[in-house]
């Protein structure tokens, strides 16, 4: 059954008005604070090519922890399974950023989407390329077809800046020897990969073909075979928004992966793609109107992996 797409993006963008500026935008990365929380965009790329956008769909955004998604995706593409060694697979029930199971887990981070999990893929990218995050920024840019997508600096520098937390991250997994570059050369590679700024359309475009098996749909480039994608699937639904991840799937319904920058893109296997952006977030650190709206996405459309 073919769905009006448009006209569920435009009811979700007048039901989610009284959410907007309800969250707190990210303050810990300066930069960011500065972003108003009452912007709302959203948008739909159907792995046919139809594409729907509503609000500030063609507003650039921070993606920040969206672009651990990417980072895994090329890591798991060249360097497969050997990566499980580094980082686990399960949901770590605690912040993004949070130190506490580093110690009892001997510096193996529970999933490569907290902050300690996208450490390491860098280090595991960093042995690989000379500047990963060129190498994930060329990847983005790939993915989404559209070569304009790029870092930004100013972002990048804010974060460098006030990444002490990150760097104890870092440090910690060094001792335990799950680190092998220099963890200043990890850290500066790790802030400019989630300072990479996308629009909603952009985004949705660029999370396709991980709805499509692997596959990007309008080339038909292989990026990950069958098992990795639903591998990369399974652990949007488990670990892609955080301590929230089992609130998520309960409301939601679909594999997601969220970022400080009020982003969040969420995938229906087989058909589409969805990306959202609002820069309130719930103290999670997942978009609070972000998440609303993708609630009511999978509500109106009747459309989930359940
Ligand atoms: O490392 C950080 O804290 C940020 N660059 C990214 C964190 C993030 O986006 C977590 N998302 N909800």
């Amino acid at each position: 059954m073919s769905l009006d797409y448009q006209h569920v993006l435009d009811t979700i963008q007048s039901e989610v008005q009284p959410l907007l500026g309800q969250g707190k935008v990210a303050g810990y990365i300066p930069e960011l604070s500065k972003i108003s929380p009452e912007r709302f965009g959203m948008a739909v790329y159907c792995l046919d090519g139809r594409a729907y956008m509503t609000g500030d769909a063609d507003v650039k955004f921070s993606l920040q922890s969206v672009t651990k998604l990417f980072a895994l995706a090329l890591a798991f593409s060249r360097e497969g399974d050997d990566i499980w060694k580094r980082v686990g697979r399960e949901p770590s029930g605690n912040p993004f950023n949070s130190l506490v199971q580093l110690e009892v887990e001997r510096g193996k981070p529970r999933n490569p989407f907290i902050n300690a999990g996208a450490l390491v893929i860098t280090d595991i990218l960093a042995s690989r390329f000379v500047q990963p995050d060129l190498a994930v920024l060329q990847f983005a840019r790939q993915i989404a077809d559209e070569q304009g997508i790029d870092f930004d600096q100013t972002v990048a520098e804010s974060e460098r800046k006030t990444a002490n937390r990150n760097s104890a991250i870092a440090y910690f997994m060094k001792d335990f020897g799950n680190l092998h570059n220099p963890v200043d050369a990890v850290i500066d590679s790790y802030c400019r990969q989630c300072s990479i700024t996308m629009t909603c359309a952009e985004l949705a475009k660029a999370g396709s073909f991980l709805a499509n098996h692997g596959t990007i749909p309008w080339s038909g480039t292989q990026i990950l075979g069958l098992s990795p994608a639903k591998r990369l699937n399974a652990l949007m639904l488990t670990c892609g928004t955080y301590d929230a991840a089992g609130d998520f799937a309960f409301r939601v319904g679909l594999p997601a992966k969220s970022g400080v920058g009020g982003g969040i893109l969420a995938l229906l296997p087989g058909e589409a793609s969805v990306a959202v952006w609002s820069p309130g977030l719930d103290p999670t650190g997942n978009s609070l109107a972000g998440t609303y709206a993708l609630e009511r996405f999978t509500t109106l459309t009747a459309r989930s992996i359940f």
